[in-house]
């Protein structure tokens, strides 16, 4: 287990033995329904900002992007200004079409950057340093989706994040407890501590939480548009806090980053179309692999929770991530076997294998032969009445990303570096392993794991779902659409219900408590399934944070994952 996922896991057992939030299973609260389209994300203040675009005639992609900004003020863990995300959209007119602003590694970026001179890897440099940053998307990003898609203008979408860091918002108890949790590794930058420290003590809940700095850089980036980002002013302090710390990120890089528009990843199952993203994530590909592998098989008849098909579900899993590990990267410097991995051919041959009554072994499994070649994240969900869908997921990578806001801007920077493969075959903070495809090069995209993604019926969208999680994102994504599409849940339980994760290597089952019964465990054991660990799904513990949107006869239906604090809104839900 990688020591920072172990410390997640023990983080959560601390947390619930030290205060009670409340069971996120027993009874699944209910998905919101609204006739005038629907958003959801982990902040009730990021998703309220969306559902108010929405109503003053916004589209989805207005509210997203509204949503998004919103995220770096209400949610400063994983909504961001210096990290990454993606976007998938689909347009009424069918069309649809991946916004790709993830971080890139500086152009002084080496391959061997976060190892010392026997060619080990420093502990900590690739998360907890200068380092550690890769060159920040998200403001590209945005504001090219809502140049090309968007209906308002910059002014509009901007306004509410700026009033909410100028004016500040009262802390609730989650936000409160994860700044005060975070105390001794703020400490580190004394900006990081101006921000998240009330005058050198913890905030409490209730307390106002103003952010003058980042309000600041919202209102240049409002003025001059990505100029306010990636040159003068806070350009400048981006560079000088890098040169502080002996970070790479120069005026330089910032001036050519720019966002990339990419065919989504498209595919197929029991007759919807899935949507998702394509490298340098790895979500989409994965996800239309796993769902091939599993297509031909009768889930909804083996039953949701049964060992048959949790077995056949852990199989796919096992053999989509060590495809990842050997043939994923960023597209654009290394070639990706997009077509071969996605195909139904690819996923016959590498199922064959398949044992239905035993578990393979990780070690015995390589790389499928190809013919040629969050912990922290956040993801919103954003239909509209139109017709227009939105899947957003965007990160910091860790929580709270490198922990450094840049004085005087005040935004976080993430630690995104630590996603590339530093070292073949040596795992990153979520336990994944790469090789070449996924080494350092400079200008080039981490590998990723979000899995932002819109699933289709008779070419209308039927659900938005994405989780962050690191590595667990795409199993998270996985099991959403499949308890939608194979169990026909309703989009409350296909949220709520519990989840279990497997990625290759470790090769071990993850589940939250009451994924596995008694019964069903001992089964997968009998079948050699190895080192099942039960995680608690408490409020804020868990495996993934889904929050989704889905459209049926009803109307909208909005749901806020329960295992954390979001929430879901559409326009007739403001002011009640
Ligand atoms: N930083 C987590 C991911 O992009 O997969």
């Amino acid at each position: 287990m990688s020591t920072s996922f172990a410390n997640r896991l023990n983080g959560s057992i601390l947390l619930i033995s030290s205060m009670f939030f409340g069971l996120a299973h027993g009874v699944a609260p209910k998905a919101l329904i609204d006739d005038g389209g629907m958003v959801a994300s982990r902040s009730a203040l990021a998703t309220e900002i969306g559902a108010q675009i929405l109503a003053d005639g916004g589209n989805a992609i207005d509210a997203a992007v509204a949503t998004g900004f919103a995220l770096a003020v209400t949610y400063p863990s994983a909504g961001n200004l210096g990290g990454g995300g993606f976007m998938v959209i689909h347009l009424a007119d069918g069309t649809v079409i991946a916004n790709d602003h993830r971080e890139r590694a500086p152009g002084a970026a080496s391959k061997d950057m976060f190892l010392d001179e026997e060619g080990q890897l420093v502990k900590g440099l690739s998360t907890a340093s200068h380092l550690a940053v890769g060159v920040p998307g998200t403001v590209a990003g945005l504001l090219d989706v809502l140049a090309r898609y968007g209906r308002l203008d910059r002014k509009r979408v901007m306004q509410p994040a700026i009033d909410l860091a100028a004016k500040g918002f009262v802390l609730d108890r989650d936000l409160a407890a994860q700044f005060a949790r975070r105390q001794d590794v703020f400490a580190k930058y004394p900006a990081s501590v101006a921000v998240f420290a009330n005058e050198g003590a913890p905030y409490k809940m209730g307390e106002l939480f103003v952010q003058t700095d980042l309000a600041n850089t919202l209102r240049r980036i409002q003025k001059h548009g990505k100029a306010g980002f990636y040159e003068g002013e806070t350009a400048d302090l981006l560079v000088a806090e890098m040169q502080r710390g002996g970070g790479l990120i120069s005026h330089d890089d910032l001036l050519g980053y720019q966002s990339s528009w990419r065919e989504p990843i498209r595919g197929t199952y029991r007759g919807h179309e899935i949507v998702s993203m394509p490298p340098p994530s790895s979500g989409g590909i994965l996800l239309v692999q796993m769902l091939n592998m599993l297509e031909p098989y009768d889930i909804a008849g083996m039953g949701y929770g049964s060992a048959q098909s949790i077995h056949l579900m852990i199989e796919a899993e096992r053999r989509a991530y060590a495809d990842r590990a050997q043939h994923l990267g960023d597209a654009d410097f290394y070639p990706v076997p997009i077509k071969e991995l996605i195909s139904k051919e690819y996923a016959t041959k590498r199922f064959a294998d398949f044992d239905a009554k035993r578990a393979s072994i990780s070690a015995d499994i390589g790389a499928g032969e190809i013919p040629a070649e969050s912990l922290e994240t956040t993801h919103a969900s954003v239909m509209d009445k139109d017709g227009n869908a939105v899947a957003y997921t965007t990160t910091l990578n860790l929580s709270y990303g490198a922990k450094m806001v840049v004085a005087g801007a005040g935004f976080l920077l993430n630690n995104e570096m630590d996603d590339f493969s530093a070292k073949e075959n040596s795992p990153n903070a979520f336990g994944l392993i790469g090789r070449k495809a996924n080494a350092i090069e400079p200008g080039k995209r981490m590998l990723s794991s979000m899995t932002p993604t819109i699933v289709r019926k008779d070419g209308k969208p039927l659900l938005v779902t994405g989780s962050p999680g690191g590595s667990t994102i795409i199993t998270t994504t996985l099991q959403v659409v499949m308890n939608v599409i194979d169990h026909g849940m309703s989009l409350s339980d296909a949220v709520s219900s519990p989840r279990f994760h497997h990625q290759w290597q470790p090769d071990r089952v993850m589940h939250e408590t009451y994924a596995f019964s008694p019964d069903t465990k001992a089964l997968l054991e009998g079948m050699g399934h190895k080192q099942l660990i039960a995680i608690p799904a408490f409020y804020g513990g868990g495996i993934g944070d889904a929050n989704s949107v889905m459209h049926s006869d009803q109307g909208f239906q909005g749901m806020a994952d329960p295992r954390n604090a979001g929430a879901a809104m559409g326009p007739g839900q403001l002011g009640q």
